[in-house]
């Protein structure tokens, strides 16, 4: 059952802009199992994965409960019992590094059928969404994205961004000092015990992250009916520091080359350090594979520092880079005042946002210890400037992209997306929020 934190009301301007057109707009009625059956096959053939069998389908009911999840039904479609829209959203922290978090809005599964596109159902949800979370107070939304093209519109910038990496193994030799400790070969099955609270700990040092739920974790140790048949391939390790403790891990399959016994490829899953030491340890590991030629990592931190471990840096070759989390500031205090920032400055931010949530100028003035108190500013940009501060205009899109440090400041005002008021405004305003790691997300939702 939908979570009582998580039982927003239903955004009236939404139900009523898609009553207007013959649509009912509401809560899912998570009680009713052919209901919410019937809501999760609408939503993943809108993503076109999979129908689900009858045991995945008892899995996924099973993890539905907290969320709210709503539908879009047509009476007058030939099946008028199965949703031709969905979105699901809930309550999370997101991790802003140093162990600091906010709670955020989070949005998933927004689908609209193939039949229904284009007639402004989507909008209507997104606009529900933040809408709703905005009421509750919750200052800020955030998604990860099908397509880049769709969510600017509504105010989200992409905030965190993720790199995938292809490594020549052959003969590479790892020159990052190896830590005290050892790595073991586990299970997948008894790691999956372990896994939330390291990774707990490994989250709360990324800004970016966010917590995994039951469900996610059973998919990734394949342990789950979706994910099960690759249980033969996944192959687990863990890290342990010189007094025991596990400290990270990682989970990885070897795919055999087809004619040579001395070159397969060895894809990293998912590797989790809560420590620099286990970063190391484990890299070392998974590099240090005899009859492996190459070793792919997908979804890793832009700034991952792997080239720097190993004497030859042209072996590690970035194969992409995407953005990822996309964030939408709702309440502009309470999402910049959350942050610890690298520099003490003033700047003036006047933000703009077509649907007015973060709309205004906000002097964020931040000290030596790295805190800062953001304020609605009274007057003139020209008082601002006069009182020494830095001044930029820019929109709520950008600001959410900035809200991490992840997006250069620069290259936003060379992009037109972000002006400054007085010369030198964007410069102060990157060195204020530089991080000392690019922010990371490691998973989908
Ligand atoms: C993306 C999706 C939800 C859009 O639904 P929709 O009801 O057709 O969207 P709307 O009609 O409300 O469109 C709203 C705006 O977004 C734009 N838009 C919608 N889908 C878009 C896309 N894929 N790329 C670029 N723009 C898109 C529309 O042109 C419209 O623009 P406007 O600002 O001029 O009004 C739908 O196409 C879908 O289900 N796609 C497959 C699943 C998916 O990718 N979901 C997104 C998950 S992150």
């Amino acid at each position: 059952m939908t979570h009582p934190e998580n039982a927003l009301p239903l955004d009236a301007p939404s139900r009523d802009g898609l009553a207007a057109q013959g649509l009912r707009y509401a809560r899912l009625d998570d009680t009713e199992t052919d209901a919410v059956d019937r809501w999760l096959q609408a939503a993943y053939r809108g993503f076109h994965f999979d129908a689900f069998t009858d045991e995945q389908l008892v899995q996924y009911r099973a993890g539905f409960g907290p969320t709210r999840s709503i539908g879009v039904w047509d009476p007058t479609a030939a099946e008028p019992e199965s949703p031709i829209a969905t979105v699901a959203s809930w309550r999370s922290p997101l991790s802003f590094g140093e162990g600091r978090s906010i709670e955020a809005w989070a949005i998933s599964l927004v689908s609209v059928a193939a039949t229904h596109r284009r007639r402004g159902i989507a909008r209507a949800m997104l606009e529900g969404e933040l809408r709703a979370a905005h009421a509750a107070g919750i200052p800020l939304a955030m998604l990860t994205v099908s397509e880049a093209t769709i969510y600017g519109r509504w105010g989200f910038g992409p905030a965190a961004y993720t790199a995938d990496y292809r490594i020549d193994a052959r003969g590479l030799r790892f020159t990052a000092p190896l830590p005290p400790g050892r790595v073991h070969r586990v299970s997948a099955a008894a790691l999956r015990e372990l896994a939330p609270e390291l990774m707990r700990r490994a989250h709360a040092r990324e800004a970016g992250e966010v917590p995994f739920d039951t469900q996610q974790f059973d998919r990734m140790f394949a342990l789950a009916a979706r994910t099960a048949s690759h249980a033969t391939k996944l192959r687990a390790a863990r890290f342990d520091d010189e007094h025991g403790e596990p400290q990270g891990f990682v989970l990885y399959s070897v795919a055999e080359h087809p004619d040579d016994f001395a070159q397969h490829t060895l894809t990293v899953e998912y590797l989790s350090a809560a420590t620099e030491a286990a970063h190391a340890a484990l890299w070392h590991y998974v590099l240090d594979q005899d009859l492996v030629a190459t070793v792919i990592a997908a979804q890793r931190p832009v700034d991952e520092p792997l080239p720097w471990m190993v004497a030859n840096p042209r072996a590690v070759q970035t194969v992409a880079r995407r953005e990822h989390l996309w964030l939408r500031v709702l309440d502009v205090p309470a999402a910049l005042g959350t942050r610890r920032y690298a520099a003490a400055d003033r700047v003036l931010l006047r933000v703009t946002d077509a649907l007015g949530f973060a709309s205004g100028e906000w002097m964020l003035a931040t000290s030596t210890d790295g805190t800062a108190t953001v304020t609605a500013h009274v007057g003139e940009p020209h008082d601002a400037v006069h009182h020494d501060a830095a001044v930029v205009d820019l929109g709520v899109e950008a600001l959410g992209a900035l809200l991490l440090g992840g997006t250069p400041v620069d290259a936003l005002r060379v992009a037109g997306r972000l002006a400054e008021r007085s010369p030198g405004s964007a410069e102060r305003l990157e060195r204020v929020l530089r991080p000392t790691r690019a922010p990371f997300l490691s998973t989908w939702f």
